[in-house]
């Protein structure tokens, strides 16, 4: 127990300095310089720990071993490597290193598995420089239309191509084939809510990973003077964001839990003291474990804000860029994590997952279950980020135990 206290501070506290920024957060983003530095340092660390590790074409790191009886089937772990901007320590990266050191566990009690087995550090998940998320899970399993990304850039005007092109990465490469041969896919990560600390449970096992869709909202109006500008002749696209964002938020607490909705950016032109906004863009991320009560809500939120910027001559786009449909997990994976946990006498709870997670990718193709430890005041994508020791270990336990089930029986 010891020893995995210490390797897991060491390597934690390792990865948490690349890109650390100066609020005692992390910021690491797709194809980044701090991106390429954990990439390479987990590709060290697991080459050290006798893996082979290889990027493979979208960037994704992959450390494995061959199996001695079933080697044409492997069995995966690993989570997302990016960041949301000044984010916590843990979101992804606590998943790669419990996928790490769970199987660096298994070879040294067990030695050679029977299948393979592999623990993937996916390149991006959060889509928080580009507006594209699970670019690592969905080059994994499913081929990823590349031209949509040709012409997109980030908020420092670097296009998609670019930035891979400096990570190491070719754009215009052909896409590696999707992945047919990984039989199970087990996802250790933090919770990023408060269930499980106010049940005192120690372990979550996901039942389905709730749908979300993300917009990107434009309003457009007509800056003018603040002074000589009668209210009534006023086309002021602020007002009409504020508009929506109040009733939206009213109509998404009247419908309740487990409907979220989130105006995560709001950015109003030309945000000075004494100009009417002439635009405003914000952001939309609304969820729900439940398809039709999401796409009713999403209904709902573009029918609301189009008659809104009517009512107040604003022109409008809405641009739809995630729409990701809820997905159950695994009901034999399950039951094996649960099973393992009551054999290591976890107190263990089954819940659906709030936050959006690779495994939501893999889980229509691939058998797919994920592990959750409690997250210390439910506070995540937020430097306050955290969990405790006892947790971070007994989810590797627990991820130790369900992968030796999968690879060495
Ligand atoms: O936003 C999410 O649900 C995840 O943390 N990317
Ligand atoms: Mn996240
Ligand atoms: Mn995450």
């Amino acid at each position: 127990m010891k020893n995995n206290i210490k390797i897991t501070e060491v390597l934690l506290t390792n990865l948490s300095s690349i890109g650390a920024d100066a609020q005692g957060g992390l910021t690491r983003l797709l194809f980044d310089e701090n991106w390429k530095q954990a990439q390479e340092t987990l590709k060290a660390s697991f080459e050290d720990a006798g893996l082979s590790a290889a990027y493979d074409a979208a960037g994704n790191l992959i450390g494995s071993v061959v199996g001695s009886e079933h080697p044409e089937e492997t069995v995966m772990t690993g989570s997302h490597v990016d960041t949301v901007r000044n984010g916590g320590t843990l979101d992804g990266q606590y998943g790669i290193l419990a996928g790490f050191l769970a199987i660096q566990r298994l070879l040294e009690k067990h030695g050679t598995p029977k299948r393979s087995l592999s623990v993937i550090s996916f390149a991006e998940e959060e889509g928080s420089r580009f507006p594209f998320a699970f670019w690592g899970s969905k080059n994994l399993v499913s081929s990823v239309d590349r031209e949509i990304l040709r012409d997109v850039a980030d908020k420092d005007g670097v296009s998609f191509p670019q930035a891979m092109k400096e990570a190491g990465f070719d754009f215009s490469a052909k896409a590696d084939a999707p992945r047919t041969d990984i039989v199970a896919f087990v996802e250790a990560h933090i919770e990023q809510g408060a269930v499980l600390e106010h049940l005192d449970k120690q372990i979550g096992v996901v039942t389905a990973i709730a749908g979300q869709k993300r917009y990107n909202v434009r309003l457009i109006g007509e800056a003018n003077h603040a002074g000589t500008t009668p209210m009534s002749l006023r086309r002021d696209a602020l007002e009409g964001a504020s508009l929506c964002i109040d009733t939206l938020l009213r109509e998404a607490k009247r419908l309740g839990d487990p409907l979220v909705l989130t105006f995560g950016k709001l950015e109003p032109k030309p945000n000075i003291v004494n100009v009417v906004p002439g635009e405003v863009s914000f952001t939309v991320d609304t969820r729900h474990t439940d398809a039709a009560s999401l796409d009713g809500f999403a209904q709902y939120v573009e029918s609301t804000i189009r008659s809104i910027a009517d009512d107040l001559d604003l022109q409008v786009e809405i641009d739809n860029w995630m729409d990701e449909s809820p997905v159950p997990m695994d009901s034999g994976l399950i039951e094996l994590l649960s099973d393992v946990c009551s054999e290591q006498g976890i107190d263990y709870h089954v819940m659906h997952s709030g936050a959006g997670h690779d495994s939501q990718i893999l889980a229509p193709k691939i058998p797919t279950a994920m592990l959750f430890i409690p997250s210390i005041k439910g506070i995540s994508h937020n430097p306050a980020e955290g969990s405790k020791m006892e947790d971070l270990v007994a989810g590797i336990d627990v991820l130790e135990a369900a992968l030796y089930q999968l690879a060495y029986t």
